[in-house]
């Protein structure tokens, strides 16, 4: 009898972990999708449609939910693992690493307060990898013991590990904390999740993943931005360089026009072109280039091409897509992590 776990996909964004748990197809254990919390209604309203959770429990805030602290707030449906890609605002550059300290970091203490109250058998959070740098690494050690200790207590895995490594031409670095409640295992010896060969890959680069056709004018860089987007200041170290075979971390604010050394654009010889792996000459001056619609933005994170379709049938502006697509987890990730560590742990307790 295969063991069904019902999780809880916590700060669901636009659900990078629920379409990873989805692809994963294993003898042993099957998954069953028993609640989500998100706040942000741009992202409820894709989630609902795309993770088809009409009928599956929604919590919107996370400080409503009842734990020991919160006791008249609400509960979450029983479940057997919680997924969490908590906010990371404050942990990376642009939160100025304040960690804890900023009320966003706070947010992690409330995954602690979830498991302390629900004590979930296993748990899959992320996060970015500057948590690293964070007051000196302390916070990183910090969180790994809170985790291990909470409740029952867990065992804990942590691994560091970059999409390009497993099938996106992107990237884009995360941190992965797995943990199983102790009662129910003996502690493994396991190594990160097998890479995966990038050139066997659905998008082996990006040209494979580009519209090749005709795409909406508002995609190209316009005329008078393209001076500072695509030159080099004299005094600045680093590449603008365009036509990435594997892209730059996809950023939640790509509509902004960053310089090229923080995004992702493309020429028409590139995406027209034959050689994925070769950079076109390209005059810049005149030649068209533009940014990654948001078709290309899913892909590049692992979600399939109906995420388009809905968020545009939902009338999402551009700028709210790409924030959707910038704060993803990439599902390719979150496929091979989960896959991972309960195939290592499943099957050993078998
Ligand atoms: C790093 S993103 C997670 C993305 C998600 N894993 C995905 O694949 O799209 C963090 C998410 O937490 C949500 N969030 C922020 N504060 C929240 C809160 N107080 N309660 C619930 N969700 C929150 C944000 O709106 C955002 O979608």
């Amino acid at each position: 009898m295969k063991e069904v776990i019902k999780y809880f996909d916590c700060f669901a964004g636009i659900g990078g972990f629920h379409c990873g748990a989805q692809k994963i197809n294993s003898d042993n254990y099957t998954f069953e999708h028993v609640a989500y919390c998100e706040v942000e209604t741009n992202a409820q309203k894709v989630y609902e449609v795309a993770c088809n959770a009409k009928n599956i429990q929604k919590i919107n805030d996370v400080r409503d939910i009842a734990t020991k602290k919160n006791p008249g707030g609400i509960k979450v449906k029983d479940f057997d693992m919680l997924f969490a890609g908590f906010p990371c605002q404050s942990f990376s550059n642009v939160g100025y690493r304040k960690g804890f300290d900023d009320p966003r970091g706070q947010l992690f203490f409330y995954i602690l307060d979830m498991l302390d109250y629900y004590k979930p058998k296993y748990f899959v959070l992320e996060n970015v990898q500057k948590i690293h740098t964070i007051k000196g690494g302390n916070l990183l050690g910090e969180m790994k013991q809170a985790l291990k200790e909470i409740g029952d207590g867990y065992i804990l895995h942590t691994w560091d590990l970059m999409a390009s490594d497993y099938g996106l031409p992107q990237k884009r670095n995360r941190i992965f904390f797995c943990g199983i409640r102790k009662d129910l295992a003996e502690e493994l010896d396991i190594e990160e999740p097998e890479k995966v060969d990038l050139s066997k890959a659905k998008y082996p680069t990006t040209w494979h993943l580009l519209e090749k056709g005709n795409v909406d004018s508002k995609h190209y860089i316009p005329a008078g931005s393209r001076k500072t987007i695509l030159t080099k200041p004299s005094n600045w170290q680093g590449d603008v360089n365009i036509d990435n075979s594997i892209a730059r971390p996809l950023t939640a604010t790509m509509s902004k026009w960053h310089r090229a050394n923080q995004d992702n654009y493309f020429s028409i010889s590139y995406i027209k072109g034959m050689n994925p792996y070769e950079r076109p000459e390209v005059d810049i001056e005149s030649e068209p280039i533009r940014r990654i619609t948001p078709l290309e933005g899913f892909r590049l994170q692992g979600f399939p091409d109906k995420y388009a379709d809905i968020a545009s049938q939902l009338k999402i502006s551009y700028s709210a897509q790409y924030k959707l697509i910038g704060n993803a987890l990439p599902v390719d990730l979150a496929y091979a992590v989960i896959k991972h560590f309960l195939d290592s742990y499943l099957e050993y307790n078998k």
